[in-house]
């Protein structure tokens, strides 16, 4: 039986999730979405966010991270799974979980613009002493962010590599509720919120999104470093973070599958 899938946020990630889902993946197909500006690329429905629940077996969200508290009810009213790739909305509302916890519903969410998640999860086992996620950008990669408008920092002004913040990321997630998605991610894949600290550096040099980290227990320490090409559908996003969600849905249908 072919799952149904709708989309909450038709923009660079829920366009691409869908162009995949219509060129076909094993056991999905896409049912219907939502936007405020819907695309005309799909032959699908539109839905205001309760009928796409009501209507769909799967959410995937990709919505601006402050209307996520407004998708998430009705996914947990309708008992639904969903995929969530602004993982800043879970630390940012924290509300989302609560009121998840007393419902069947499961979120699960993909690895995003970042890599080393299995390493991760792996060494919280054995425990985590030590968490920090650096991220670098271009600095106009952070402009309308609300640290940067709050301390007016000027971004056009930055001529060589700045550390803009450093903090955990629960305080990074309010200072760059749009950019930092990794880091909520990262915290939430090993030893939380308070205690994964997060660098975000600025570097007119640099050639795409750079996201490394380092977590270390007793016995491993893990580095890994990510360059992602900012997506020409929106320079604050990176491509891998859609084909993050397509290769979510198809582990979660495949018969062999390395985590
Ligand atoms: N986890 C990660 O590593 C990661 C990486 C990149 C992006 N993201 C997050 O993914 C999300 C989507 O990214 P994107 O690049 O596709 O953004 P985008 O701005 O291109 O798309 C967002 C879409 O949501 C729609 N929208 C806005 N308000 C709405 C509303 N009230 N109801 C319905 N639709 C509404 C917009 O019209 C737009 O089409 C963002 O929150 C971004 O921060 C996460």
């Amino acid at each position: 039986m072919s799952i149904s899938v709708g989309i909450a946020g038709m923009g660079a990630i829920g366009r691409a999730v869908a162009r995949a889902l219509v060129d076909g993946i094993d056991g999905y197909h896409l049912h219907a979405a939502s936007d405020v500006n819907p695309p005309t690329e799909f032959d699908i429905p539109y839905f205001d966010f309760e009928q796409l629940c009501k209507s769909c077996d799967l959410i995937i969200e990709a919505l601006p991270p402050h209307i996520v508290p407004q998708l998430t009810p009705h996914i947990f009213a309708h008992e639904k799974d969903a995929i969530l790739i602004s993982s800043s909305a879970l630390l940012l509302y924290p509300e989302i979980l609560a009121q998840k916890d007393s419902v069947t519903s499961r979120i699960i969410v993909p690895s995003g613009a970042l890599s080393g998640l299995d390493g991760v999860s792996a060494l919280k086992q054995m425990g985590i002493e030590r968490a920090l996620i650096a991220t670098t950008k271009k600095p106009m990669g952070y402009d309308g962010a609300p640290y940067i408008v709050e301390n007016n920092i000027d971004l056009a002004a930055i001529k060589t590599k700045e550390c803009l913040f450093k903090g955990n990321a629960i305080e990074a997630s309010r200072a760059f509720p749009a950019n930092i998605n990794v880091a909520a991610t990262l915290s939430l894949a090993g030893i939380g919120p308070e205690r994964t600290q997060v660098e975000i550096w600025a570097d007119p040099e640099i050639g795409g999104n750079t996201h490394e980290i380092t977590v270390s227990g007793e016995f491993s320490t893990i580095r890994g470093r990510v360059e992602n090409t900012p997506d020409p559908a929106n320079p604050k996003s990176s491509m891998l973070a859609a084909q993050s969600i397509i290769s979510v849905l198809k582990k979660m249908n495949a018969p062999v599958v390395v985590l």
